[in-house]
């Protein structure tokens, strides 16, 4: 009763949704890419479950964090939504196209609509050419001449709070944080509807990761961009999202409202996450069921070979024998709130809904 309750008002909340502009920019349906593995002779030997199945969609102007352990998928599944990696299977719908059915300058067309930020601007920066140059690359190479590609440049530079003199100096001459600006006025210059971060601001020191942070907050406001927002950080995470998505083993574990996940957590991988978190205000935030989970312990299997049925249940204190039996479903818990795990089923799915955040 109360998950047709719940159903019924994410159906109102998507009609009120489309009513006021705010429909899904992005809708992704089952991605998912196993890597092959080759022996010597070039002989397939087994595959790496990197992404498995992974479903979600990303309003217009929002932000979805995603989170999970090293090894999960995350930047995996960033490529794939970039088709920066080939996806197996599943759709990428962006603004109701598949853009995996795209090719040549379509697919070229749709790509800019889409840009990433990486960790490590290092590596998306020519360390041979000026700043200014490096952010008006994308421009050129989309067709713009020199003199139309470098006034962009400018404008994305100042709109990132980076000077004319930071204009005409190698990356390498840069700090870590005025690095990340260029990358980020880069991903800017060819005015995407939406930004993907991958640790965007892992590499950078507590004081000057807050001032990317906010930075990205005011581009989101100013450009309209809808940002999806990977880090392993889950105060950062916290911080930027409206919606979270938890990962674990190429799966998707656990997904709601921000204040849902860190305040009612259900999945006992989530519980866990938090509970590992080194902060204390995150650790000891109130779950589902009042229940606080022992911190994580152990490493996460081989995506080579992983677990049958629930992916999680090898470190999982809950584990039944139907969970290497059956692979539990998401199912939604609250409005937006979903997460797959047999305890989540029946009675316990009415007790997880009981404190409401
Ligand atoms: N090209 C590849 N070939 C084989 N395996 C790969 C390849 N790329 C990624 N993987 C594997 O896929 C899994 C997911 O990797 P991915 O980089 O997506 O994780 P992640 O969640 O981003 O981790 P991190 O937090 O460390 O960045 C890992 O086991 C990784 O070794
Ligand atoms: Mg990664």
């Amino acid at each position: 009763m109360a998950i047709q309750q719940a159903n019924a008002v994410t159906a109102l909340r998507t009609t009120l949704q489309s009513a006021f502009g705010r429909a899904d920019i992005l809708e992704v349906n089952g991605i998912g890419k196993t890597f092959p593995i080759r022996d010597m002779l070039g002989r397939r030997k087994g595959g790496v479950s990197a992404v498995d199945g992974v479903s979600f969609s990303l309003p217009k102007q929002g932000t979805l964090g995603i989170v999970g352990e090293s090894g999960c998928g995350k930047s995996t599944l960033a490529r794939l939504l970039m088709r920066l990696i080939e996806p197996d299977r599943g759709e990428v719908n962006y603004e109701g196209t598949n853009v995996l059915s795209l090719k040549g300058k379509a697919m070229k067309q749709a790509r800019t609509k889409m840009q990433m930020v990486f960790q490590n601007p290092y590596s998306s920066l020519d360390p041979q050419m000026s700043v200014l140059d490096n952010v008006a690359f994308p421009l050129l190479a989309n067709g713009a001449t020199k003199a139309q590609a470098r006034e962009r440049a400018h404008h994305y530079l100042d709109a990132v709070g980076l000077s004319r003199t930071h204009a005409d100096r190698l990356p390498g001459s840069l700090s870590g944080g005025q690095r990340q600006r260029v990358a980020i006025a880069r991903a800017l210059i060819l005015e995407p509807e939406i930004v993907i971060a991958d640790e965007a601001v892992s590499a950078l020191d507590k004081s000057v990761q807050a001032q990317v942070l906010n930075l990205f907050q005011d581009l989101k406001r100013e450009l309209s961009l809808s940002l999806i927002f990977i880090s392993h950080d889950l105060h950062v995470v916290e911080y930027m999202s409206d919606e979270v998505m938890v990962m674990y083993l190429g799966r998707v574990v656990e997904k709601g409202p921000t204040a849902r996940i860190f305040g009612a957590a259900a999945h006992p991988y989530t519980k866990a996450l938090l509970a590992s978190a080194p902060s204390v205000d995150i650790a000891e935030r109130a779950t589902a069921d009042g229940q606080a989970e022992a911190a994580l312990k152990g490493d996460l299997p081989s995506p080579l070979n992983p677990p049958s049925g629930c992916r999680f249940r090898t470190r999982c204190p809950h584990a039944m024998a139907r969970c290497a039996e059956e692979t539990p479903a998401l199912r939604e818990l609250a409005p937006g709130h979903t997460a797959a795990c047999f305890l989540l089923e029946g009675d316990t799915a009415a007790a997880a809904l009981a404190p409401t955040v």
